[in-house]
């Protein structure tokens, strides 16, 4: 029997840090999820939360902590861009991935319609209409209708896997 941590049934997890080790061992993407409130104020964070749900109509979901201090202001989007991040934007999803005053002051946007900034430098994006939030545990789960997208680099994206970002493929 190998040695890999087993987690019996009736276990319940009492130490996240155990479910955050298993998770940690599924590779994901990274992106910076941004959105507008239409009144100009506009937020964004790092997510790897990310996954496509349906085709048609083309939806997409990504999970919000309950704990951001940016949740009403989510919750009150009314448009919002999904920027997927190139292996060399590590230091950006950094500066997303911590709270700051304005996350967007001299980060390189790109020039697209809509008031939800789109990041540069990235290998795809999305721009999306909120269609639902559902809360789940300790997170929202925020389902987004993707209204335009486009591929923008066949470049390597940025990959988190065991806990660290790096690049996707060699
Ligand atoms: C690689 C990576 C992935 C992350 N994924 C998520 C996520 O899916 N959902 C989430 O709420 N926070 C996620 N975070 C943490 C947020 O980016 C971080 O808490 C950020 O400060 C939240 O922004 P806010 O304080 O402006 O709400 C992630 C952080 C990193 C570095």
């Amino acid at each position: 029997m190998s040695s890999a941590l087993v987690l019996e049934d009736t276990d319940s997890i009492a130490d996240p840090a155990l479910l955050r080790r298993v998770c940690a061992t599924y590779p994901t993407g990274v992106a910076i999820v941004t959105a507008s409130d239409g009144e100009r104020r506009r937020g964004g964070l790092t997510i790897n939360s990310f996954i496509s749900v349906s085709l048609d109509p083309p939806l997409v979901l990504w999970s919000l902590s309950s704990r951001s201090p940016n949740r009403a202001f989510f919750n009150s989007a009314t448009q919002g861009a999904i920027t997927i991040l190139a292996h060399d934007q590590a230091e950006l999803a950094l500066r997303f991935a911590r709270p700051h005053q304005d996350k967007f002051d001299g980060v390189p946007l790109r020039k697209v319609a809509g008031d939800a900034p789109v990041i540069d430098g990235g290998v795809a994006f999305m721009r999306c209409k909120p269609w639902s939030v559902t809360e789940a545990g300790d997170h929202l789960l925020h389902i987004w209708e993707v209204k335009a997208a486009a591929v923008l680099s066949p470049e390597a994206p940025l990959v988190f896997h065991g806990g660290e970002m790096r690049r996707g493929f060699e």
